[in-house]
């Protein structure tokens, strides 16, 4: 008798923070693997407005309705984490042309890194098409409305965040 395997996607990212757009990303890659882990990247030297543990705790809430989906963090090359956990897809979200340069150069790379882990593109939904967590940050920061681009549930979170003016480090 095969033995059947289970397919692992991970979607990558810096989440900082999570927006309405990785969302729908996480949740139509959920539809087609059997198990997701959506892996906050660590670099240490990247300024960034949340800690680690805060964007971890976000995507933890914001992913609660997903049954196979997980969160975790890595540090170092993601086609490294990619072996370490099993994985057989890298999964991201592809919104404007201007998004292509930069995934094309690090799907190829990692692919270099380990032949083994295909990367996937997945179409941004329409709505979606110019969301980011810096764009989030800025309409934030100038105080404007910012519940139709993050989950409802870290609403607050960000705002109170974005709108002290503070980072990660305090
Ligand atoms: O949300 P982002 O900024 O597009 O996420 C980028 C991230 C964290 C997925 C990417 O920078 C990454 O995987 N970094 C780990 C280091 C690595 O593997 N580099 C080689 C591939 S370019």
């Amino acid at each position: 008798m095969t033995e059947e395997k289970i397919r692992v996607a991970v979607c990558p990212g810096s989440f900082d923070p999570v927006t309405n757009g990785h969302i729908d990303i996480i949740s139509r890659t959920a539809k087609m693997f059997d198990k997701v882990i959506v892996a906050v990247g660590v670099n240490p030297k990247k300024t960034s407005s949340f800690t680690v543990e805060e964007r971890v705790e976000m995507l933890r809430k914001a992913c609660a309705e997903f049954e196979n989906v997980e969160i975790a963090t890595y540090q170092g090359l993601l086609a490294d984490y990619v072996q370490h956990v099993g994985a057989t897809g890298i999964v991201k979200g592809l919104r404007a042309l201007t998004d292509f340069d930069y995934e094309f150069q690090m799907a190829l790379t990692n692919r270099k890194l380990n032949p083994e882990v295909e990367t996937l593109f997945l179409a941004t939904s329409a709505e979606n098409m110019f969301l980011s967590s810096s764009m989030v940050k800025q309409v934030a920061g100038f105080g404007g409305d910012i519940s139709h681009f993050v989950p409802v549930c870290i609403l607050e979170q960000i705002q109170n965040r974005i709108c002290s003016g503070g980072n990660a480090n305090g």
